[in-house]
Parts: structure tokens; sequence; C-alpha cells
């Protein structure tokens, strides 16, 4: 597979891109999510900094019209995909405004509006976690979670310092709620029910955004991974 280039998840539906990010000293890899909506246009769930080849793909498939920044911490190729695709709005949570001046945000994510002006997505907001301040979109046609942070996975395929990290942390080969999160969770009673209507959802797979596309056992694997940082599901 050539650098850049998406891959198919669901036929005509679905496709992710993932990209080498360094953070806290260890290289991770960073994954956008590109969704056709019914109406032919894209949602870009963590849009990447688009380059000129992931535009021409884009372009190939649909007009981008909404820009997702799930949670706080995944709003950093969003202000540059904003200024390239100028028609598409820009969907998240209010808490990202503060970590990032230039982004910009047109619809906020606990807003009831988003639902009805995108009705295939229903927003499963993790309350009880205000660091990451998460929204898990359920894509009904699809049956698809599309998750940020809520769980991570490393693998064979990640850099060393990545799998390294996992190993000492816990989550190589593993379905695990992030290490920098598992001390922030202060309303564990909220996350559970967050975490119980994920569970809920009648969905073939969860993607996310540090992880394989996780299909079979995605429920056992995020119920058990919350269940380790104490949180009752
Ligand atoms: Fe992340």
């Amino acid at each position: 597979m050539p650098d850049g280039a998406l891959t198919a998840v669901v036929d005509d539906t679905i496709w992710t891109l993932d990209r080498p990010v360094w953070f806290s000293g260890v290289r991770m890899r960073a994954r956008t999510t590109v969704v056709r909506l019914e109406d032919g246009s894209l949602l870009l769930h963590t849009p990447a900094p688009p380059t000129d080849a992931l535009a021409e793909q884009l372009r190939a498939l649909g007009p981008v019209r909404w820009l997702l920044v799930p949670n706080c911490w995944h709003h950093l190729g969003t202000p540059a995909a904003a200024a390239r695709f100028p028609e598409a709005r820009v969907v998240g949570p209010a808490s990202a405004l503060d970590r990032n001046k230039a982004l910009r945000i047109d619809v906020d994510i606990h807003d009831a509006r988003f639902g009805e002006l995108v009705p295939e997505l229903e927003a499963l907001p993790l309350r009880g976690v205000p660091f990451w301040d998460e929204t898990v979109l359920y894509h009904r046609p699809t049956q698809t979670l599309l998750g940020a942070d809520i769980v991570l996975c490393a693998c064979a395929k990640d850099h060393w310092t990545l799998r390294y990290a996992a190993r000492l942390t816990g989550f190589y080969e593993r379905v695990r709620v992030p290490p920098d999160a598992r001390k922030k969770i202060p309303d564990r009673t909220a996350a559970a029910r967050s975490i119980r209507a994920m569970l809920e959802r009648p969905a073939q797979r969860l993607i996310v955004g540090h992880a394989e596309v996780i299909e079979e056992g995605w429920r056992d694997g995020l119920a058990r991974a919350w269940r380790l940082e104490g949180v009752e599901v």
C-alpha cells in the first residue's frame, strides 16, 4: 500500500488513512476515517492535514462536507482541512477550541442539531471523562462505531517505540484504555452508562484512532478495557 492511500473498510462507504504522529516520545499511527454519507458527500473523522494526493483521492469519492473533531485532542489537522475544503462544516466539542486557536467549530458535537443535520449518525458522548470530552458516532447504514481514543491497541505493524510502550503499559495486542487517561476518569458511573450505550448498538465493527479496525470481539474488548479501569459495564 503506498503512503497516504485510503484503505476501504466498507465498500463504497468507509475508508481509513493512517499517518505517523509523534506523541510523548512514541510514534503512533493516527487515523482519519472517511465516511460517504447517503447524499454522496464525505465526512472526515479526525481530518489529516490534506496533502494534494489526499485531496485528489477524496475528490474522486465525493465532496467533503463535514470535518469532525471527535474529542478535544483530535483537532490537529482540522484547521488546514477547513482551509482546503471551505464548503465543509466543522463539528466538534467547544473544549477543543481552548487547545487550538486556529480551530473553528460550526456545529457543537453536543448539540442535537448535528443529529438532525446528519441523521444517519448517532452521537454517543462519553460522559465522565472530561479529559477527552469524546463523542463516539454510530453510523447506522454500516453498523459501525467511530471513536478516537476510547480504546487503543498496538500490534506488530506499529513503530518500535510504540510497541515498547505498549508492552510496558498493557496495550500490545490487547485493547485497553490509553494509559494517559486511566487516572482521569472522575465519574465512573457516567462513563459506564456511556460505554453501555455503545455496547448496546448492533455494531459490526469499532474503528478508533490508534488500533487496527476491531471487528470480531469488539464488544468484549471494549467492555474488558473499561472494566480494568474500574468502570462497571
Ligand atoms: Fe488519540
